[in-house]
Parts: C-alpha cells; sequence; structure tokens
C-alpha cells in the first residue's frame, strides 16, 4: 500500500515543479500541421535568424523540403546557409566551445524543444523577450528569466518594455507589456510569425506525423472493407452448424 501513496507522490513532482517555474499565463497557439505555407514561412524564419547559433542535428534538408513540398534548387536557393549539400543535416558551424565563451552557455539543439518544453510554452517565449539592462545581453524574457539568448527578431517584433509591480511578499507581479520600439511587423503579423515558426518547430519534433495521418485513414478504410468479408466468411463457416 505504501509503495502507492509512493508512486502517487512521484507523480505528482514533476507538475509541482513545472507549476513553481512559472505561473504567466501563457497564451494558446494553434498546430495545424497541414497548413504548408505555414510550415514554409517557419523554415523561412528558422534558417534565417535560428540556424546561426542553434541546430536541428535530427533533420536533413532535402527531407525538410519533400515534407514541405520546397523543389530541391528552391531549398539549396533559399534555405541552405550553413552547408552546400542538400543530404546534409542541419548543423551549424559556430563551435561549441566558442558558443560559451559569448553566450556563457551554448545554444542547445532545437529539433525537439517543441517536445520537450511544449508548442505554447515555446510560442509564448519567442514573444516574451523584453529590454533589460540589468543582464549582459541587454535582453531577458518572461518565460525564462536571465536567459542567455538576445532577441534576435527585434527588427520583426520592435522593442518592448517589461512592467512589474513590487508585492507585499518581495516578489514581482507581470502586469503587461509596453512597446518601447514598434518592429516592421505589427502585432498581429509578428504573431502569426511566432504561429508559423511554432508549426514548423512542431513538423521538425516529429516529422513523421505528417505521413501517420495519412496513414491512418488508409488504415482505417482497409479494416472498414476487410470487416464485410470477415463478417461473410464467419455466415459461411457457420451456415451447417446452425
Ligand atoms: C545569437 C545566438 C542565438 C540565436 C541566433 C538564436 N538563439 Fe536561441 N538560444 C541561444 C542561447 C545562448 C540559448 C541558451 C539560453 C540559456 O540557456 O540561458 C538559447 C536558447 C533557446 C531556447 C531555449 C531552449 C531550452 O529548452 O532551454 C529556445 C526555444 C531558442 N533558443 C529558440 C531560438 C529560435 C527559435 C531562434 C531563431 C528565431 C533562436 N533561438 C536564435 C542563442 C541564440
Amino acid at each position: 500500500m505504501r509503495n502507492i501513496y509512493l508512486a502517487i507522490c512521484i507523480a505528482f513532482i514533476p507538475a509541482a515543479a513545472l507549476a513553481a517555474e512559472s505561473t504567466i499565463k501563457l497564451d494558446p497557439v494553434e498546430v495545424d500541421l497541414q497548413d504548408k505555407p505555414s510550415l514554409r514561412r517557419g523554415a523561412r524564419i528558422f534558417v534565417n535568424y535560428c540556424l546561426s547559433c542553434h541546430s536541428a542535428a535530427y533533420m536533413r534538408y532535402d527531407r525538410m523540403g519533400r515534407d514541405l513540398g520546397i523543389s530541391e534548387e528552391l531549398v539549396e536557393e533559399n534555405l541552405m546557409f550553413a552547408t552546400d549539400k542538400v543530404g546534409n543535416l542541419m548543423t551549424v558551424t559556430m563551435p561549441r566551445a566558442d558558443a560559451e565563451t559569448w553566450f556563457g552557455v551554448a545554444p542547445p539543439d532545437l529539433t525537439l524543444v517543441t517536445r520537450s518544453r511544449g508548442p505554447q510554452w515555446f510560442y509564448n517565449y519567442m514573444r516574451s523577450f523584453y529590454r533589460d539592462p540589468k543582464t549582459v545581453s541587454g535582453w531577458n524574457n518572461l518565460h525564462f528569466p536571465d536567459v542567455a539568448m538576445p532577441n534576435v527578431l527585434y527588427g520583426m517584433q520592435g522593442v518592448q518594455r517589461a512592467v512589474f509591480e513590487p508585492k507585499e511578499d518581495g516578489t514581482k507581479e507581470f502586469q503587461g507589456f509596453e512597446v518601447e520600439r514598434p518592429g516592421a511587423m505589427t502585432p498581429k503579423e509578428f504573431d502569426q510569425a511566432m504561429r508559423d515558426l511554432t508549426n514548423f518547430m512542431v513538423y521538425l519534433g516529429e516529422p513523421a506525423r505528417l505521413v501517420r495521418g495519412r496513414i491512418g485513414v488508409y488504415v482505417l478504410i482497409f479494416l472498414a472493407v476487410f470487416v464485410v468479408f470477415a463478417y461473410l466468411l464467419k455466415r459461411n463457416y457457420w451456415k451447417d452448424i446452425h
């Protein structure tokens, strides 16, 4: 019996730990892997703005092109900056040791980030960078306090400041963001771009999801047809017995 209590306690530890990490509400994000144009736009942002520091070392350029319906020539022209062979993995040229010296911590591989952190966290993280003169990079993040990553998308998003209100128990409560300088996109356009990026990151974490849905439909059709034949066969076998 005691073991059961222990198992229940252990099952709740991660939830409790996560809950303690951040109490700030996450905005919802709709992930739709059938939306190929959105996946392509997300891929474009990823290779242009993220691949210089982060790798996606479980994915090859040609597979990405095939899955997203982009021809090999277009992949080579528009999406490949870190390598020259379309069959290569999406690795990064920045040496790990240098990255650690520059940022204090090497940028992690991002292939599985929406699986470890969840798509919703990722979407909110990307929209929550704010100016903070107290950090080394001058940036901070609402969902990743004292993050070593600068806001690489501030050209699109603009620069925002976070407003906190001190509470009696010494902690600060987040009130909202204030625009310091607008970016090239409106907030709505930027949210859409981050949805595209989230969509792409979910695809990156599990490319087989694209195929799985399609195969699932065929399997169900097969089973439906098979039921008819199985039933006819059963009727035939039992004919003489009844
Ligand atoms: C200038 C280098 C640089 C660029 C460019 C960059 N990042 Fe980062 N990123 C970092 C560093 C360094 C960290 C580690 C932060 C830490 O642990 O404090 C990080 C951390 C992250 C994390 C958190 C990972 C985790 O689970 O801990 C995510 C998500 C992320 N980056 C996404 C992106 C995306 C998406 C882009 C492209 C839009 C991008 N980054 C571009 C340097 C970069």
